[in-house]
C-alpha cells in the first residue's frame, strides 16, 4: 500500500490506496475553507498552521495500515511553498521511521490522475485543468510524457471566481457561490468582452475580465448580483470554449477531460460537451469529491510512479511553488 499526503493549498488529506488493485483503502481531509473565508482568499501562514494540526490528526488514524506500507507519496509542488512543506515534511519524517522510499507528486498530475482514482488508466487525453491555482490545456500521454499548449498568463479561472466572489462579499470559496447565485441570472445583461478575442495566440486572461466584473459590482445593486454572476460565469467559460474551439480545427479531440476543483462548475461541463458534439469525443469527467484537492488522486499517481520506481531521497525532495508543467 501507498501512503499518499496532500497539503498544496488549503486541504489537509492523506489517503492509503493498495498497489495492485488500485484501491481506495482509506481518505480523509480536512478543509480549511471556513477558516479563511472571513478573508476571502487563502491566508497562507494560517493554512500552514492549520495542516500542522490537521496532518498528524489524520495520520494517526492510518496506523493499522503501517505495517503494509510500501512508500510514502506526497505533493511536492506546485503549490504554496509554506503549506507543500507541511506534507513534505511529514512525509519524511514517516518514511524515515517506517523505512520507507519517497515519492514526490506534482498537483497537476495528481488532478489529471483524479480520473482514474480505483480505475486503470486511459491515456492519451486532451485535458483542460481548471482550478485554483492554474487554467492550462494539456496533451497527456502518461504521467511522465506531459505537454502543455496553453496556460493562463495571468488569473485562472478559479481564482476569477473566488475574486468576483470576494467583491460581492460571497466568502470563499468563491466557485460554489457563483454557480448558486448565477443559475437565477440573465447571462446576456452584462456585455463582458470575451477575453483575448481578437489574438490567435492559444492562451488564457482572466484579470480583464475581472476588472470589469469589478466595475459594473461597484455601480450594481445588491439584486443585480445575480445578474452580473450569470454573464461573468458565461463569459469566462467561453472564453474557454473560444479558445479550445479553435484549437480542436488543428487537432481534433477524440478524449477530452476537464479536470481541477472548477471542473465541477456545471455551466462550464455542458458547454464543454456542446463543443466536443461535432468530433464525437468522450468526455471524462472525475467524481463530483475528487475534483478538489484530496490525496486519493495523490495516491493513485504514486502508484504509477511506484511501478516505475520514481523515488526521491530525502536530500533531494524539496517543495518547488512554482509549476513545471
Ligand atoms: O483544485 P482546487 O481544489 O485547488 C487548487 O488546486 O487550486 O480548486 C479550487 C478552485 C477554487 O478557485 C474554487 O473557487 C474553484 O476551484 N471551484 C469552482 C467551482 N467549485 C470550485 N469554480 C467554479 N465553479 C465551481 N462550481
Ligand atoms: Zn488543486
Amino acid at each position: 500500500m501507498i501512503l499518499s499526503i496532500e497539503s498544496s493549498c488549503d486541504d489537509s488529506a492523506i489517503a492509503i490506496t493498495e498497489i495492485e488493485t488500485k484501491r481506495l483503502l482509506f481518505h480523509k481531509k480536512i478543509s480549511q475553507e471556513l477558516e479563511h473565508s472571513v478573508y476571502g482568499g487563502v491566508v497562507p501562514e494560517l493554512a500552514a498552521r492549520l495542516h500542522a494540526e490537521a496532518l498528524p490528526k489524520i495520520l494517526a488514524e492510518c496506523e493499522p495500515y503501517f505495517d503494509k506500507l510500501k512508500a510514502v507519496a506526497v505533493t511536492s509542488s506546485p503549490g504554496l511553498a509554506v503549506t507543500l512543506i507541511e506534507g513534505v515534511t511529514l512525509a519524511k519524517a514517516v518514511g524515515v521511521a517506517l523505512d520507507l522510499p519517497i515519492i514526490g507528486v506534482n498537483h497537476l498530475i495528481g488532478h489529471i490522475y483524479s480520473l482514474f482514482i480505483e480505475k486503470e488508466a486511459d491515456f492519451p487525453l486532451t485535458v483542460l485543468l481548471v482550478s485554483g491555482g492554474h487554467t492550462q490545456v494539456m496533451e497527456v500521454k502518461g504521467f511522465n510524457d506531459i505537454t502543455t499548449v496553453a496556460k493562463s498568463m495571468d488569473d485562472s479561472f478559479g481564482e476569477s471566481f473566488d475574486k468576483v466572489a470576494k467583491m460581492m462579499g460571497l466568502g470563499y470559496p468563491g466557485g460554489p457561490a457563483i454557480q448558486n447565485l448565477a443559475k437565477d441570472g440573465d447571462r446576456k445583461r452584462y456585455d463582458f468582452t470575451v477575453p483575448l478575442l481578437r489574438t490567435p495566440k492559444f492562451a488564457f486572461s482572466y484579470s480583464g475580465l475581472k476588472n470589469a466584473v469589478r466595475l459594473a459590482v461597484e455601480d450594481a445593486q445588491q439584486e443585480e448580483y445575480k445578474d452580473i454572476a450569470a454573464s461573468f460565469e458565461h463569459i469566462a467559460t467561453k472564453h474557454l470554449t473560444h479558445k479550445l474551439k479553435k484549437y480542436f480545427q488543428n487537432h481534433p479531440p477524440k478524449t477530452f477531460a476537464i479536470v481541477g476543483g472548477a471542473s465541477a462548475n456545471l455551466y462550464l461541463r455542458t458547454q464543454i460537451e456542446e463543443i466536443l458534439k461535432p468530433y464525437n469525443a468522450r468526455l471524462l469527467l472525475s467524481e463530483l469529491h475528487y475534483c478538489s484537492d484530496n490525496a486519493a488522486m495523490i495516491g493513485r499517481v504514486a502508484i504509477d510512479m511506484y511501478k516505475a520506481k520514481m523515488f526521491s531521497s530525502l536530500e533531494a525532495l524539496n517543495v518547488v511553488a512554482k509549476s513545471n508543467l
